[in-house]
């Protein structure tokens, strides 16, 4: 393996350190990137890789798709922001009938726009409240939801986050997310998906009043704990608790969404239609913009200015981002998120025959997670392989991550091509030989902090 030329990359990750606040990173490799094209991404020197991340599933057509691109020239030479708190522009208005038609309910809906995954979680938490006159919300153990006090409050994945930084918002409910591969008792689908809901069930009757509930927020598949997706029954199970008590049931779809899983979105593998969407990355293909899809009665009279920031629905960002739902559309994303994703999936399927390092293989569309353990049965961690895997794969031209301590997260541009993914797949077998042999040093540990 000829090692990376990286002087350029190093000298700036060095001025980095020196200026910027460490609280804002979560160190893989030292990676500066100067240039991205379609399912590649290019260093400050000239190294070019593969990308398995896509900017944290926020590039799902490809970085740079040229439509997009010409969307965003287009609209910077008119304008490039005129507040839509006071305003009105067209991108704006052409974008939310789009996500109207495309997100799951055949009824009338309105759209609320902001600039992240994070604070489009605070406005749903803010609208459930305020359209219900309820104050309570159930959210999960493990899920990740954003940096904002609302998004925080409803996160529970990581003690840095939240060490130190009470008091939360109040009545934030969290309940363990059904996760099949290392679940609490050995049992079926089923029964684990039944565990789950009795647990809320029992709550709602113990302490939790189910009339005093706004909403249960929930992303339809579990990306930052490691692409955990639930019993279909589970899911099932909670649209019924939701309705039973007058509860909106809220589909976090930041990073599922916009065809990473094979549909429009996670929430459409379940067959339930929830009552609102959360909406994030790569809605705007790259740059920031975020928005909640209600039902129309959820939302039509929310008293202004309840919920506005000064960039929201940004008209370059809109554009971006119709530009986006144009081209998963005439270019198939989602057909080819799903196709893709099922051939990933089999290759890495087949890969766990030879490798008992792999513990599982999950996930939906090219959302998928690769499991790595450090014993078959008792599907302990490998923390140790995943970062040094990781490391080793960028050496070799592959970006890769994990997330939850230990799985692989496999969540390429939904553009990348058959010859490129086997590549990728190729880089990742000679890394797990590499760690398996002990060729990737300690020292690397040092470097790869991981999610
Ligand atoms: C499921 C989910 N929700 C919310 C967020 C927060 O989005 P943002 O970082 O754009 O605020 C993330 C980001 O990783 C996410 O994965």
């Amino acid at each position: 393996m000829k090692p990376l030329h990286l002087e350029r990359c190093l000298r700036t990750v060095e001025a980095d350190k020196a200026v910027l606040c460490s609280a804002a990173r979560v160190p893989y490799y030292p990676l500066v990137v100067k240039k991205a094209r379609g399912s590649w991404v290019e260093d400050a020197d000239g190294n070019r890789y593969i990308d398995f991340l896509a900017s944290a599933a926020a590039v799902n057509v490809g970085h740079c798709h040229p439509r997009v691109v010409e969307a965003v020239r287009e609209q910077a030479e008119a304008f490039m922001s005129y507040t839509a708190v006071y305003m009105y522009h067209e991108p704006l208005v052409c974008l939310s009938e789009a996500l109207c038609r495309i997100t799951p309910g055949n009824f009338p809906k309105r759209v609320i726009y902001g600039l992240s995954g994070s604070d489009a979680n605070d406005g749903a938490i803010k609208l459930a409240r305020w359209t219900t006159g309820r104050s309570k919300i159930v959210a999960f153990q493990r899920s990740y939801h954003g940096s904002t006090y609302g998004a925080l409050s409803l996160s529970s994945l990581s003690l840095p986050m939240r060490r130190r930084m009470g008091p939360f918002l109040p009545e934030v409910y969290h309940f363990p997310y059904p996760d099949t591969f290392r679940p609490p008792f050995s049992g079926t689908d089923e029964e684990i998906a039944d565990y789950h809901l009795d647990l809320i069930r029992r709550a709602f009757a113990d302490y939790i009043p189910g009339e005093e509930v706004a909403a249960v927020i929930i992303e339809p598949i579990q990306g930052d704990a490691g692409i955990l997706v639930p019993p279909v029954s589970f899911m099932k199970g909670l649209r019924s608790l939701c309705n039973d008590h007058g509860i909106l049931l809220i589909a976090e779809e930041v990073q599922q969404g916009f065809g990473r899983t094979g549909k429009w979105f996670g929430i459409e593998h379940f067959g339930i239609v929830p009552d609102a969407v959360i909406l994030g990355k790569a809605l705007g293909s790259g740059l920031p913009l975020s928005a909640i899809v209600a039902r129309e009665d959820l939302m039509a009279d929310w008293d202004a200015p309840a919920h506005c920031f000064t960039h929201a629905g940004n008209a370059v960002c809109c554009a971006a981002a119709y530009a986006s739902v144009q081209v998963i559309e005439e270019e198939g994303l989602i057909a080819r998120s799903e196709e893709m994703g099922n051939y990933l999936m089999e290759r890495f399927r087949a890969l766990q025959d030879s490798y008992p390092l792999i513990g599982d293989v999950r996930g939906k569309g090219l959302s998928i997670g690769v499991d790595l353990v450090k014993d078959g049965k008792t599907r302990e961690r490998h923390g140790e392989a995943a970062a040094k895997i990781c490391y080793q794969a960028w050496q070799k031209g592959l970006l890769l991550s994990f997330f939850s301590g230990s799985v692989l997260r496999i969540q390429p541009p939904l553009v990348i091509t058959r010859e490129e993914a086997d590549r990728a797949l190729e880089i990742i077998e000679e890394a797990m030989r590499d760690f398996l042999a002990g060729r990737i040093s300690d020292e690397v540990l040092k470097t790869v902090k991981g999610w």
